[in-house]
């Protein structure tokens, strides 16, 4: 695992753009594991910057890592809104080409089956960007998933439940279930690029680094990875 420090959060979020870029350069037709959340927000405006300066996505395929069970893709606080509003908007990727679990499948077990053979088909994932959960989650595997898990509907704790409240109306309750890639699904990706900032995020990065491999912490998995890359601001990176 390689981890790198960097001085400030803009840094940090330049370096992963930067990755990035120079994965779509040097291959127009990259498959793109994508994340949502918080910490993604700068992330994609700077891509988004990226490509008004040249950088194209017009051959590019995503995936994103997961989506909230029974929520439609024009619910305003699905993942599907989050990744249009975000990025798909601003880029010319081919709509055909961004693909998202569907949360408002009539069976969410097949969709999920369906999305890792949708993964398969499209080569596997060169490229999986990840954040990371305050508990060590990555994708919607909360701990004690198992770490060869595949595509499948986990239950969200209660913690991650509130950590994502503000992005649903007042009085409207998160859901309980997501369907999110495995941790197994995520490790298959030829490379898998990890960015956490801010200082909520510290102890889950120290878990995650230097403790031990464990589901009680999935993203420890990426302690196996041969090429996981970890990008951090000085916050997220002060426990280690
Ligand atoms: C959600 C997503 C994760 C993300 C995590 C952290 O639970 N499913 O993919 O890494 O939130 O989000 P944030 O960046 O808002 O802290």
């Amino acid at each position: 695992m390689k981890v790198l420090i960097c001085e400030t959060h803009e840094a940090a979020i330049n370096r992963t753009a930067e990755l990035i870029e120079t994965q779509v350069r040097s291959r127009p037709r990259t498959v793109l594991g994508l994340a949502t959340g918080g910490t993604m927000e700068p992330l994609y405006r700077r891509l988004s910057e990226l490509h008004r300066a040249s950088l194209s996505f017009a051959g590019v395929v995503t995936f994103n890592l997961d989506e909230y069970v029974g929520l439609s893709p024009d619910h305003p606080a699905s993942y599907h809104s989050y990744m249009q509003e975000r990025l798909f908007d601003h880029i010319d990727i081919d709509p055909q080409n961004a693909h998202l679990p569907r949360g408002d499948a009539a069976d969410p077990r097949a969709e999920a089956d369906a999305y890792d053979r949708r993964i398969e088909e499209a080569g596997g994932i060169d490229l999986q960007l990840l954040g990371i959960g305050r508990n060590g989650h990555i994708g919607f595997n909360e701990p004690t998933s198992s770490l060869n898990s595949r595509t499948r509907i986990k239950t969200l704790t209660r913690s991650t439940r509130e950590a994502n409240r503000p992005y649903f109306d007042a009085g409207t309750e998160p859901p309980a279930y997501a369907i999110t890639m495995g941790v197994g699904t995520i490790l298959d990706a030829k490379h898998c690029l990890l960015l956490a900032t801010g200082a909520s995020k510290a102890p889950a990065v120290a878990a995650m680094v230097e403790g031990p491999l464990s589901a009680a912490c999935p993203a420890s998995a990426l302690q196996l990875h041969r090429k996981a890359t970890v990008v951090l601001d000085q916050a997220a990176a002060a426990e280690l």
